[in-house]
């Protein structure tokens, strides 16, 4: 379990976050759902020590990830896909991979006939260079690139921004089976609250970096008033 508690994030006077609380439950998707501007990106960043806490605390099984530095994090089993998908666009797949590996120290090899097995469009373009491949494929590749280090937690920044819908429900698929199969944890953060509620066990609402909901991914998707003024989802 990842355990947010009363957490501050601050950049100047702007408040990114105020005493943010939740937990992530081990081996289910748990949704950060929010409109831009919300700390959507700013909790992700801060989980992994990008950004600095101003108070609060987090932790993963009971073990404080603050003052931790980012190596250590994600060698903690802490896997973050940024925002924007942050793959290499000059280097190849296999190069992209290998730069996943190289933190975890895992056998790239096995590590990379795994990613190969989940993502089969990813050993078909092994060769090319990531600037190459279509918007799914690059995001594939990110989440192979934070698979390959096997984390127990993965970070998921936007995954279906800019992805058309068809390939977005793809993803989400993927994202469930991993999982199931893995029992991995997964934050979800998605502008997209329809597409993420569909997957997510649970569902955390953020407006301006408040907390306004916290609850199963159910509740949160049959809550008239979280869909209309929070999610931007109105019925037709
Ligand atoms: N590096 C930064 N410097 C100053 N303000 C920032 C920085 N990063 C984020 N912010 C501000 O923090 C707030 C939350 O941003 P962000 O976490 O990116 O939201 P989201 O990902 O939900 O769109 C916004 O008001 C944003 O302008
Ligand atoms: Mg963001």
């Amino acid at each position: 379990m990842i355990s947010i508690a009363n957490l501050s994030v601050s950049f100047g006077a702007v408040h990114a976050l105020t005493n943010v609380s939740f937990d992530a439950a081990k081996g289910k998707i748990t949704a950060i759902l929010g409109a831009n501007g919300a700390g959507k990106t700013t909790l992700l960043r801060t989980i992994t020590g990008l950004e600095e806490a101003a108070s609060g605390e987090i932790s993963l099984e009971g073990t404080s990830l603050l003052n931790m530095r980012t190596e250590d994090i994600a060698r903690a089993g802490v896997g973050h896909v940024p925002e924007g998908r942050g793959v290499i666009a000059e280097f190849t797949v296999l190069e992209n991979l290998r730069l996943g590996s190289l933190a975890a120290k895992v056998n790239f090899q096995d590590g990379l006939a795994e990613q190969f097995e989940l993502f089969p469009v990813l050993g078909e373009r092994r060769s090319q260079h990531a600037a190459t491949l279509s918007g799914g494929e690059r995001q594939m590749l990110a989440m192979a690139r934070a698979l390959i280090a096997k984390p127990s937690v993965l970070l998921l920044d936007e995954p279906s921004l800019g992805l058309a819908p068809l390939v977005t429900a793809e993803m989400m698929a993927t994202i469930s089976q991993l999982c199931e199969k893995q029992s991995l944890t997964v934050l979800l953060v998605e502008q997209n609250a329809k597409s993420a509620l569909k997957v997510a066990h649970d569902a955390v609402v953020l407006h301006l970096g408040n907390v306004v909901a916290a609850a199963s991914a159910q509740e949160v998707a049959s809550d008239e008033r979280l869909r209309q003024y929070y999610l931007g989802l109105v019925d037709q």
